[in-house]
């Protein structure tokens, strides 16, 4: 199995870019289902998942062809309505073809996706709506099936401001009969990023963004062009990977608009922060100072940031406490940290770290996708060699992570 190696870092200096969203390609390319005729997506990012992704389009009829970062997929045939559990158990946006399927074929077979390391992610609130939109609901040999002639709007009001539900249920009701009313609905900009891809198509969409989110069914859709959104996430890593090694340089292909948690953050830190129309520049050099971090739902501090952060505060001055409100079990980096020399206590969802500590080289294993990263960042600074396995976890997300970060003058490759 490959590995990351990593070397104490000089300060992080130049220009890094972002690929295109891998949260908002994946329900996108899930979106494509619904169409009748081929979509050309750009600025897809080549990761794992959407390979995945990619694989299950396929085998539901669809002909997916791929040139560098432009996907075509076009879903003039649609054949069947089962994502088995193969493609399904090796990530969670599997199940975001629930919704397109139930409309499209008025049936949808998915393995359940089940659990993973940062929680148990159930599906309840998915399911809440697509029983108020009209589906049939049945569990048995570890699927979902869903079962409906033709579904019908609805007002639906969600627990917890899912993401993926709130998308999945866009998804369904587009092209359903009346209005459906999402309320208490996520607001993250993925969700805005597929709507404008659905609402290029004709459907009539409104309130993405926003707490309540309206949906007026329409007949079909009709094929577009799209270029997908570029990833918040990767440019917050970036942003810390310049933070954590005291560097200076700019990260290009992001919208500020998306990350204004982060920048915050940083500049309450001590960073200086300067915003551009699709670029941000970041100033570490001045030593930063700790700080108190609760993750929310958006706009709050986003939690696939958490673990990022719990390494870069292991270097800043002072305790901080970071509060994780969104997974039930989203420290599974801590350990990893802790035997790199951090001193980091949980207590229960709470994490207290103490700064000022000299981070020491060592072996240490990804769990999950972004304790993966933060890893990395961990590496970066940490005096001697860092070898983190489990890689495939970072290659979920992240497109060519050692070659963005060399280029900017990180010691790190793959081994
Ligand atoms: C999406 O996951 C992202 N994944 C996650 O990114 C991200 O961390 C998460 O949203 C929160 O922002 C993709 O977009 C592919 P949720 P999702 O439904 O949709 C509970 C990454 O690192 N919940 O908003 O699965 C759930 O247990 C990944 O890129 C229910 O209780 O997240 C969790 O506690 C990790 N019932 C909370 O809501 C449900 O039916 C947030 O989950 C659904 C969710």
């Amino acid at each position: 199995m490959s590995k990351i190696i990593i070397k104490k870092s000089d300060p992080l200096t130049g220009r890094i870019c972002c690929s295109g969203s891998k949260n908002a390609a994946l329900p996108i390319l899930a979106a494509t289902i619904l169409t009748k005729g081929r979509s050309r997506l750009y600025n897809i990012p080549r990761l794992s998942d959407i390979e995945n992704m990619l694989e299950l389009l396929s085998g539901l009829g669809g002909k997916c062809v791929r040139e560098g970062n432009i996907l075509t997929v076009d879903f003039s045939e649609c054949r069947g309505y089962t994502a088995p559990y193969e493609p399904v158990s090796k990530f969670r946006g599997s199940f975001l073809l629930a919704g397109p399927l139930l409309s499209r074929m008025g049936r949808a077979r998915i393995s359940m996706p089940g659990g993973c390391p940062i929680g148990n992610r159930p599906i309840d609130l998915h399911l809440k709506g697509f029983s108020a939109l009209g589906a049939e609901i049945e569990n048995g040999h570890g699927y979902v099936d869903l079962s409906c002639k033709r579904l019908k709007g609805a007002k639906i009001y969600l627990d917890f401001p899912s993401v993926g539900a709130t998308e999945n249920l866009i998804m369904a009701a587009v092209l359903a009969d009346g209005e459906t009313v999402i309320e208490n609905a996520a607001a993250e900009p993925e969700i805005t990023d597929l709507a404008d891809f659905l609402n290029q198509q004709g459907a009539l969409i409104s309130g993405m963004g926003s707490d309540t989110v309206n949906i007026i069914g329409v007949k079909d859709l009709i094929p577009c062009s799209h270029s997908v959104i570029s990833d918040r996430i990767e440019a917050g890593t970036f942003m810390s990977a310049f933070a954590i090694t005291g560097g200076c340089g700019e990260i290009t292909n992001v919208n500020p608009l998306h990350v204004k948690p982060v920048t915050a953050k940083l500049s309450e830190m001590g960073a200086k922060i300067q915003e551009h129309e699709n670029s941000i520049n970041v100033d570490a050099r001045a030593h930063l100072s700790s700080a108190n971090i609760k993750t929310l739902p958006f706009p709050g501090f986003p939690t696939d940031m958490q673990a990022q952060f719990s390494a870069l505060l292991c270097e800043t001055e002072g305790t901080s406490i970071i509060v994780e409100t969104v997974f039930e079990n989203r420290f599974l980096h801590v350990g990893e940290l802790n035997r790199m020399g951090a001193n980091i206590r949980i207590d229960g969802r709470s994490s207290v770290i103490e700064g000022n500590k000299k981070l020491s080289g060592s072996k240490v294993t990804a769990f999950d996708l972004r304790g993966g990263a933060s890893l990395v960042l961990a590496g970066l600074c940490a005096c001697g060699e860092t070898e983190i396995s489990g890689v495939e976890h970072i290659n979920r997300g992240y497109e060519n992570l050692c070659g963005k970060l060399s280029s900017i003058g990180a010691n790190i490759f793959l081994e």
